[in-house]
């Protein structure tokens, strides 16, 4: 049955109820991929990713933006405000967070007519609604770690911020463009249990302090990066594995926080919470709503060290981001739904990173973060069933076979009569009058094709190179449903199938 195989059987006796409906659908029937990620500006908690770029042989700005939409990513955070990588972005729905690297916060942080002219220059082709790009950017990301990166820019960082959201204001962008900085977790001290968490007292009312009167006063997000494997590998034994890596636990063994009785099932949430009572210390309990936490990093390495860093491993790594990605987007199972002192208010995050960064020095692990190798050949798989359209969709066993976007149309059109000829995949739906032939297209076809035959070598490596011109992605690019209208619709057209 070709592709129609993934998924489960086929048994005679569904098809028959489903056979009237199909013949009204088939029409509708879109068998290409699915155009476009469509950025979301609504509330709901989200997941991105980070994208680093100290990658040997990095895609070009138009190959990356391609990626990002066959994986269905639709938030990522950048490091800079490249012009070409963002023009790129621009029209595929994507929202990016944008940085200041922290060598620029000096220059920013002492001229306001600096600041002003780095948003003119970065921002400003890429937002307002003048712009084709009017959501491109989703907000500025000021330095990165600044206080243990780089501590002597410290004293620049908020003056940069504040010009930064002052030269947004004069452009009318404030609103749409929050301006923050992303945070060291470990500014809280204390962590473990989440109530006895407080920010470092020598940075707490010089800096952070102000930082968050800025953040609340423009609706700003307060950003940290929050890492649970640095949790586990400091932590001495506090921290179990398996916490860290959002495994149940019996609920005899759970974390419960003795001041608040409050059980904790994963470090991520007891992370987070300790992030708000060190807000709540600071500010006092009486002030006016703190600002929301937006996580801009975490991840798992999948490799390392064999013996100092044991616990960067691929099932590691899969399971923590995989167990992140339902935890933010599946509320109803444990996810999205907050943590145990604040529910329903879900942090969004990002994680660390799209590529290994094998460019990257330090410990081994530091070049090891990504979800795929630099050429977009997935690290691992994620398990994440149910968690929406993003990449994390369950890919136990489910990788996809595309026509890549920049491949040559005649490489395409040469590997697709391959694969429906001597390649022997079922080709059937893709020819005129059936249900895949429109769009009529030669991508669409052959990502059909290729898929089908990649299919039917059970996913064998190798088996979706096509001289190149096929790309592996994560992301079911023809949604199950309409392979089966597809399949359906054929068997509408040779009733005697019915009858095998
Ligand atoms: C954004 O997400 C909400 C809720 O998931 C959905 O209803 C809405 O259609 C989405 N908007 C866009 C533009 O994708
Ligand atoms: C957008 O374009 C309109 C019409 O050309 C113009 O009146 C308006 O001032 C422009 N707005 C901005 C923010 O540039
Ligand atoms: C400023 O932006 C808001 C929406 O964010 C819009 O309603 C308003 O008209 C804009 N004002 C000017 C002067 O462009
Ligand atoms: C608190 O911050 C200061 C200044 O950044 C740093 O020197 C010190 O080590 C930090 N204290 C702890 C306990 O992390
Ligand atoms: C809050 O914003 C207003 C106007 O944007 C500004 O005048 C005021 O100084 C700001 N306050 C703080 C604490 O940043
Ligand atoms: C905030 O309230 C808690 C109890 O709810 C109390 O223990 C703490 O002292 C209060 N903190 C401040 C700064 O008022
Ligand atoms: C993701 O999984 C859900 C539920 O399993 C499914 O309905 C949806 O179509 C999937 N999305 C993609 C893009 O494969």
């Amino acid at each position: 049955m070709g592709s129609g195989s993934r998924g489960g059987g086929s048994g005679g006796s569904l098809l028959v109820p489903l056979f009237l409906l199909l013949l009204s659908f088939h029409l509708s029937l879109r068998c290409s991929s699915a155009a476009g990620a469509g950025g979301n500006g609504s509330g709901e908690p989200y997941v991105g990713v980070t994208i680093g770029t100290a990658v040997t042989n990095l895609l070009s700005p138009s190959d990356l933006a391609s990626f990002l939409r066959a994986q269905h990513i639709t938030r990522v955070r950048l490091y800079d405000a490249d012009p070409r990588l963002l023009s790129a972005l621009a029209p595929t729905g994507v929202r990016v967070i944008v940085g200041v690297p922290n060598d620029e916060l000096l220059a920013l942080g002492s001229s306001p007519a600096t600041a002003s002219a780095w948003v003119t220059r970065r921002v400003l082709p890429f937002a307002g609604p003048n712009s084709t790009s009017p959501n491109l950017i989703s907000a500025i990301a000021v330095g990165d770690e600044v206080p243990t990166a780089l501590p002597s820019a410290l004293p620049v960082l908020l003056p940069a911020i504040r010009s930064l959201s002052a030269a947004l204001a004069a452009a009318n962008l404030s609103s749409s463009i929050p301006v923050s900085t992303p945070l060291p977790f470990s500014v809280v001290l204390d962590p473990f249990p989440p109530s006895q968490a407080y920010f470092n007292q020598s940075l707490a009312k010089s800096f952070i302090l102000p930082l968050l009167a800025h953040l609340a006063n423009t609706s700003s997000p307060l950003m940290l990066n929050l890492y649970p494997y640095y949790a586990l590998m400091q932590g001495g034994g506090v921290v179990p594995l398996d916490t860290a890596l959002f495994r149940p636990l019996p609920p005899s063994q759970e974390m419960v926080d003795p001041n608040t009785l409050l059980h904790y099932t994963n470090v991520f949430d007891a992370m987070v919470d300790a992030v708000h009572v060190a807000v709540r210390n600071l500010l006092g309990n009486n002030s006016a709503a703190p600002p929301p936490v937006l996580v801009t990093e975490t991840g798992w390495p999948s490799y390392g060290d064999r013996r100092a860093e044991p616990y960067a491993t691929r099932d590691n790594a899969e399971a923590y981001n995989s167990n992140l990605i339902k935890h933010v987007l599946e509320p109803g199972t444990g996810g999205g739904g907050g943590t145990p002192m604040r529910p329903g208010e879900q942090a969004s995050v990002y994680i660390y990173e799209l590529f290994n960064e094998d460019l990257r020095p330090g410990p081994v692990s530091e070049a090891n973060w990504g979800l795929f190798y630099g050429n977009g050949t997935p690290v691992y798989l994620l398990h994440a069933s149910g968690a929406g359209g993003f990449l994390a969709n369950d890919t136990t066993d489910r990788t996809f076979c595309v026509a890549s976007d920049d491949a040559d149309l005649k490489a395409v059109q040469a590997a697709m009569d391959w694969a429906c000829g001597p390649g022997r995949a079922d080709c059937t739906a893709i020819q005129p009058g059936q249900g895949c032939y429109q769009p009529d297209d030669v991508r669409a076809h052959a990502s059909y094709a290729f898929d089908a035959y990649y299919q039917s070598q059970g996913r064998a490596s190798g088996s979706c190179y096509f001289q190149g011109a096929g790309m592996v992605t994560t992301t079911d690019p023809i949604p199950f449903l309409e392979k089966w209208l597809a399949m359906l619709d054929r068997l509408a057209k040779w009733p005697h199938f019915l009858s095998d």
